[in-house]
């Protein structure tokens, strides 16, 4: 199959590119910097600078990744408006791909994030759950929004509600892992949000999965089935890495230190994959420790 992805030379994409090589499939990647990018990716992959310069290769499902990075630094009005427009203008360019391509792609799998419930305290949140309404929700919901007229062009849209994608190489591990093993590590306030986690060999099978499966459309919970309090994450996350993890950081001193952006850190969200598991989708990396010791075992 030849599949567009947008972000392909990301976090989560270049690991789905270097997935979908193996088993033959062709990637047909978008990035800002295509030369850098080319060798980030498998060799087969093809990488140009706009969705469009794809058109006439007509592939046959679409995945949609790119989007300026929602927890580095603080959330100003240019990063704000730097957040929603990347995510708008490349959901925008897969959907006039879907209306141009001869014949339109089969499937877009459209990336959304576990922001768009907004904080929601303990309480198990399935994808029926209604959203907070915060700046988070708000940026996830017009993002979801924006795919959606791909369905007029008669392509299947499944978008994914995408929780901390842990491995090494990037993601929030990237960040933490340092300070645990300085010794520095500890629970971020009071330790009770709850962080929905996703081992990135998962998040690559979501994908694959919901490309596959032409009867699922509509949103998904993209995390593990047990998601964890920020308490047990540092925890599990000081056994794996054997340090313990003793230092907490007070909310205080996080809203101070980033702002509104803090709340990615303070708030939680018990999200649970119901869809992806009435699916009969079945997750490798079920428990944090397991995931953990695959990560760091590599
Ligand atoms: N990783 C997670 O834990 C997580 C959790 C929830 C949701 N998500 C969402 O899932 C998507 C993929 O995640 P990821 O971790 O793979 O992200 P990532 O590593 O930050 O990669 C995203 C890609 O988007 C492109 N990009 C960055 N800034 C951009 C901008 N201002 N305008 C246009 N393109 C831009 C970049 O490609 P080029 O530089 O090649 O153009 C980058 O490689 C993101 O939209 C993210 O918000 C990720």
């Amino acid at each position: 199959m030849k599949i567009l992805i947008t972000g392909g030379s990301g976090f989560i994409g270049q690991a789905l590119c270097a997935s979908l090589a193996q088993d033959g499939h062709v990637p047909l990647v978008v990035s800002r910097s295509p030369e850098r990018a080319a060798k980030q990716l498998p060799e087969t992959a093809v990488v140009r600078s706009a969705v469009m310069d794809f058109v006439d290769e007509a592939p046959e499902a679409v995945v949609n990744l790119a989007g300026e990075p929602i927890a580095e630094g603080r959330w100003t009005a240019a990063k704000k408006k730097a957040l929603l427009d990347s995510r708008l203008e490349a959901t925008r360019a897969v959907v006039e791909l879907c209306r141009q391509a001869s014949p339109a792609p089969q499937v877009l799998v459209s990336a959304s994030a576990v922001g768009y419930y907004g904080d929601q305290g303990a309480r198990e949140v399935t994808e029926g759950t209604s959203p907070h309404d915060e700046f988070a929700h708000q940026l996830c919901r017009q993002w979801e929004a924006a795919a959606e007229p791909a369905v007029e062009a008669g392509v299947r849209v499944a978008r994914m509600r995408i929780g901390l994608v842990l491995d090494a190489g990037g993601g929030m591990l990237t960040k933490t892992t340092p300070m645990f093993k300085l010794g520095l590590g500890g629970k971020l306030g009071s330790g009770k949000q709850y962080m929905p986690w996703i081992h990135r060999a998962d998040m690559v099978r979501i994908i694959r999965f919901l490309i596959e499966r032409d009867d699922l459309d509509g949103a998904f919970n993209a995390s593990a089935p047990k998601p964890v309090t920020n308490a047990e994450f540092t925890r599990s996350l000081g056994r794996a890495l054997n340090r313990p993890a003793v230092l907490p950081a007070p909310a205080v001193a996080l809203k101070l230190a980033f702002g509104e952006m803090s709340r990615l850190l303070l708030t939680g969200v018990r999200m649970v994959p119901q869809r992806l598991e009435q699916a009969g989708f079945e997750f490798r990396f079920r428990e944090l420790d397991a995931a953990l010791a695959d990560i760091f075992r590599r």
